[in-house]
């Protein structure tokens, strides 16, 4: 299948629905209103409703076509409809010369297929993470594999999440190494230095999030008992920005609530969660993104995982992946809090996820294709 060859500027359609795709769109959005190569138009589904909207305006994204598709404890499967069939809509009027996706949600997922239905090319973001193993995380193994089925320009974080790529027989021509843009966002947020960092009653602070559909029910029971047991220490404040989903709420509000030493607080704005994290000692998270921004700031972070896509900071030593067992999270947050050889090891491994320039690399692959004579295929 081929794309008719475009001119500049590009009619770049950037679609995106929760939190995470906000914050590692931003700056490829922000860049491309910046340029004259590009005419971006975002798109976004509302896949997320408040978690996403408290992030755009901060971010500086403007969306023009904002869909509305989320539902109290949706499914995959309707979610997966709804947004094939409204985005779909949205392209057969907007016309786009490119759609730009980003990671594994659902959002990207149905982004990219409808894309391919209007034959339109496709940009898929921070392409190629891999864990192996298809339903972990569920589903977005499956989804982040798919989207590397469809998209013409695979956009690598690292050169491991590429060569995951090529072995699977993706053309070397088509995968870039950018980094990550979520080290672009963090660094631009930083920058402006306006948030203010949630509580600090104790000594130290621990940052944790916690939210993947694997880890729900009694396994986030656990993981919230030994949160428990953190702060009978007597000598860490735990902050946790809840997630809005029901499914996290109803197992962590009975199990935390108005416990001594945990604080519970409502999602933070990017500006607000930046510097909170740089205010924290310690990272105890089951979240992709967190996984890439803690190594940026010198902060050890605890994977409450038993796979990660983000190998590469546990290789470089900045995170450990502990999986979800109560016991070893009290004793490995406890190792690290009590021992500070351990926590200098960590803390000062570095960040393995680039150097905050992705979003202009990114750019300039796709400027240059579209300038280009060549006709562009739009799969791979
Ligand atoms: C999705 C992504 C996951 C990402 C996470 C980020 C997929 C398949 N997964 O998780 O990769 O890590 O988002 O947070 O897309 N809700 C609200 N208000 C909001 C946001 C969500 O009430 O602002 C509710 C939804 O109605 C839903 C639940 O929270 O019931 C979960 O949201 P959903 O987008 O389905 O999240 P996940 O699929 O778990
Ligand atoms: N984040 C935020 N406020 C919060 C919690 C997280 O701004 O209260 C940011 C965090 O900095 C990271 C992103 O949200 O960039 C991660 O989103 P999430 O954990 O929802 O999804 P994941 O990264 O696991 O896909």
């Amino acid at each position: 299948m081929s794309a008719p060859q475009s001119v500049l500027p590009v009619r770049a359609m950037l679609v995106l629905g929760t939190r995470p795709e906000a914050i590692k769109l931003a700056p490829v959005a922000r860049s491309m209103a910046d340029s004259a190569d590009f005419d971006p138009l975002v798109v976004t589904t509302g896949q997320h409703r408040e978690m996403l909207h408290q992030m755009l305006g901060l971010l500086g994204v403007t969306s023009r076509v904002a869909l509305d598709v989320m539902r109290s404890r949706q499914q995959l499967s309707d979610l997966t409809a709804r947004l094939v069939a409204e985005l779909g809509e949205v392209m057969r009027e907007k016309r786009p010369d490119l759609v730009v996706v980003q990671g594994d949600t659902t959002t990207a997922l149905a982004g990219a297929l409808a894309a391919f239905y209007e034959k339109v090319p496709v940009a898929h973001v921070e392409a190629g993470l891999r864990t192996g193993v298809i339903d972990n995380p569920f589903p977005e193994e499956l989804n982040r594999s798919l989207i590397g089925r469809i998209a013409r320009w695979h956009f690598a974080p690292t050169e491991r999440a590429a060569r995951h790529l090529t072995d699977e027989g993706v053309p070397k021509e088509q995968v870039f190494v950018t980094g990550n843009t979520v080290i672009d966002n963090l660094l631009w947020v930083l920058d402006r230095g306006t948030g203010s960092s949630a509580f600090r009653t104790r000594a130290r602070k621990i940052l944790v999030t916690l939210h993947r559909r694997e880890n729900q029910g009694e396994r986030m029971r656990g993981m919230g008992r030994a949160l428990r047991r953190l702060a009978e220490r007597g000598d860490v404040e735990i902050v946790l920005p809840l997630h809005k989903s029901p499914a996290v709420r109803e197992v962590l509000l009975p199990e935390l609530d108005g416990h001594a030493g945990i604080a519970l607080v409502e999602p933070l704005d990017y500006l607000d969660f930046a510097a909170t994290l740089a205010d924290s000692d310690l990272v105890l998270t089951d979240s992709g993104g967190i996984q890439e921004e803690a190594p940026s700031l010198g902060k050890p972070a605890l994977v409450l995982r038993t796979t990660t896509e983000r190998p590469e900071a546990v290789e470089a030593g900045a995170a450990r992946l502990i999986g979800t067992d109560p016991e070893a999270i009290v004793r490995d947050a406890g190792e690290l809090l009590d021992d500070p050889v351990a926590y200098r090891r960590m803390s000062g491994a570095g960040n393995p996820f680039g150097d905050g320039r992705a979003a202009e690399r990114v750019l300039a692959q796709l400027a240059e294709d579209f300038a280009a004579e060549v006709p562009l295929d739009a799969v791979v």
